[in-house]
């Protein structure tokens, strides 16, 4: 219900958005984020109350809060900004929840559910999110919070998610083949899934962040031998091989995440 509301008041006021959000981009383009602030959420009826009135019911969310990167922006800049940082940035104006006594579903956005209040702030991750190839996040299959957790200092870390290496731990929450221990493992993997994965979309249908040998040159490259020749690990010449496909077609690396049969990760 209250989404569809908002969708409609979202969709009614695109044109007005597109033109405030150059308007607030130009003022505040020196931040890590393009702070596009659209329309503040809205609710029938309710209005925006602070992060106090929702101290006294969720203290242990408000606590931790200050520390996290939503937390400092609402610091910053939440005076001049009444509704477009703090919990009511992406919960919505709370002051009927906080009237009834709260409650689950009552009268109060959850983003876990919808996308839709962090997409209003992040315009680059939603053009992500379009891209061919993608993590179904509008899809409905899974969710910001899957991987984002949106209250604490760590941003990056998954809402509950294993205890792993803290770069991957996320993803293998999903992917546990890729993840899990191999006997033969690419250190490649300490850096973190995404040193050769887009976390959001691609248009490569694997996510790569690049979808040439260059991919793994950036780690592998080695003084060249020559204009046009490829010198790659303890065996060099790589030159003719690099010309077949990419390093984990053509044959040879398949095991690019890992293999449990073969040093060289060839299957
Ligand atoms: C009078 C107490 C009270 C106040 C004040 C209050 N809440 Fe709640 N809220 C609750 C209760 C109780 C629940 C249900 C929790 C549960 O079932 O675990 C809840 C649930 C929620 C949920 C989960 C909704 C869902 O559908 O899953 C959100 C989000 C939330 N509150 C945000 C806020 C925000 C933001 C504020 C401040 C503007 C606020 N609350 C103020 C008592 C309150
Ligand atoms: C960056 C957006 C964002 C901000 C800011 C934010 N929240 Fe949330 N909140 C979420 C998302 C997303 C979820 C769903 C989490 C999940 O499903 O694991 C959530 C869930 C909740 C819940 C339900 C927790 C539960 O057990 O299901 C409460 C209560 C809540 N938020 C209160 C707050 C309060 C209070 C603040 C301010 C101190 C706040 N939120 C600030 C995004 C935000
Ligand atoms: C009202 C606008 C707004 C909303 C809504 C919002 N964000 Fe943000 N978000 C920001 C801003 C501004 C920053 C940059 C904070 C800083 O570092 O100063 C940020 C930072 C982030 C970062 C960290 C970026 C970095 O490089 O450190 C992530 C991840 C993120 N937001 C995810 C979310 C998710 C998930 C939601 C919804 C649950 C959400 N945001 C809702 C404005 C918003
Ligand atoms: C499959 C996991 C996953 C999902 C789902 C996801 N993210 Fe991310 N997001 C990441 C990872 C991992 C990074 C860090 C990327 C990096 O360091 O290269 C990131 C980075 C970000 C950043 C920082 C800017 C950037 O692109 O590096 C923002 C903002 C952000 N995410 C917002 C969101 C929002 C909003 C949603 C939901 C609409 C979302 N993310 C869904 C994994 C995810
Ligand atoms: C909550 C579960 C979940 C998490 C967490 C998650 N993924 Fe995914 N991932 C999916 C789903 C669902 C798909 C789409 C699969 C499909 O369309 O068949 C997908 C697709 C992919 C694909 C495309 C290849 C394929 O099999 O279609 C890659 C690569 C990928 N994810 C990497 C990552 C990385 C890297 C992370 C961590 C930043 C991550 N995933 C986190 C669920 C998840
Ligand atoms: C060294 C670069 C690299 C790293 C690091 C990496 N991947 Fe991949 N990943 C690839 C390549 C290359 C492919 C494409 C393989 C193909 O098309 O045969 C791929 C494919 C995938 C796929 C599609 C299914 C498959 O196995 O072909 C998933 C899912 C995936 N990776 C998840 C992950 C996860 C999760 C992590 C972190 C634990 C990770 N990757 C780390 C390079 C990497
Ligand atoms: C983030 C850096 C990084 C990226 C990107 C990367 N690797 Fe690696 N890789 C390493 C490290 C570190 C080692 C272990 C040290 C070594 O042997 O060079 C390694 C080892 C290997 C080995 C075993 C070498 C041996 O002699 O035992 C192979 C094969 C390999 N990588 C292939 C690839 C392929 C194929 C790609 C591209 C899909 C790739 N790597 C991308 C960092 C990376």
């Amino acid at each position: 219900m209250l989404h569809h509301a908002r969708s409609r008041q979202a969709l009614a006021g695109w044109f007005a958005v597109s033109l405030l959000a150059v308007g607030v981009w130009a003022l505040t383009s020196c931040g890590t984020v393009a702070r596009t602030v659209s329309v503040p959420l809205t609710i029938p009826g309710a209005s925006y109350v602070g992060n106090q009135a929702c101290a006294e019911c969720h203290r242990n969310l408000t606590q931790v809060f200050g520390a996290s990167p939503h937390g400092r922006y609402h610091r910053e800049e939440g005076l001049r900004m009444a509704g477009q940082t703090g919990c009511e940035s992406c919960h919505g104006p709370g002051s009927l929840h906080a009237q009834a006594g709260g409650g689950r579903e009552r009268l109060i956005l959850n983003p876990g559910k919808d996308a839709g209040a962090c997409l209003e702030c992040h315009v680059e991750t939603h053009a992500e999110l379009r891209l061919p190839h993608r993590h179904p996040v509008l899809e409905g299959k899974l969710s910001c919070v899957e991987c984002h957790d949106p209250h604490g200092q760590d941003l990056f870390k998954a809402h509950g998610g294993l205890a792993m290496a803290r770069v991957n731990e996320g993803c293998a929450s999903c992917h546990r083949e890729q993840a899990r221990p191999f006997v033969f493992e690419h250190e490649a993997l300490r850096e973190g899934c995404t040193v050769c994965h887009q976390a959001h979309g691609s248009v490569h249908p694997a996510l790569l962040v690049q979808r040439d040998v260059n991919l793994c040159l950036k780690c592998h490259a080695q003084p060249q031998a020559g204009v046009g020749l490829v010198n790659v690990g303890k065996m060099g010449f790589h030159t003719d091989f690099v010309r077949l496909g990419t390093c984990w077609t053509a044959g040879c690396h398949t095991a690019v995440h890992g293999s449990n049969l073969h040093p060289k990760m060839l299957y």
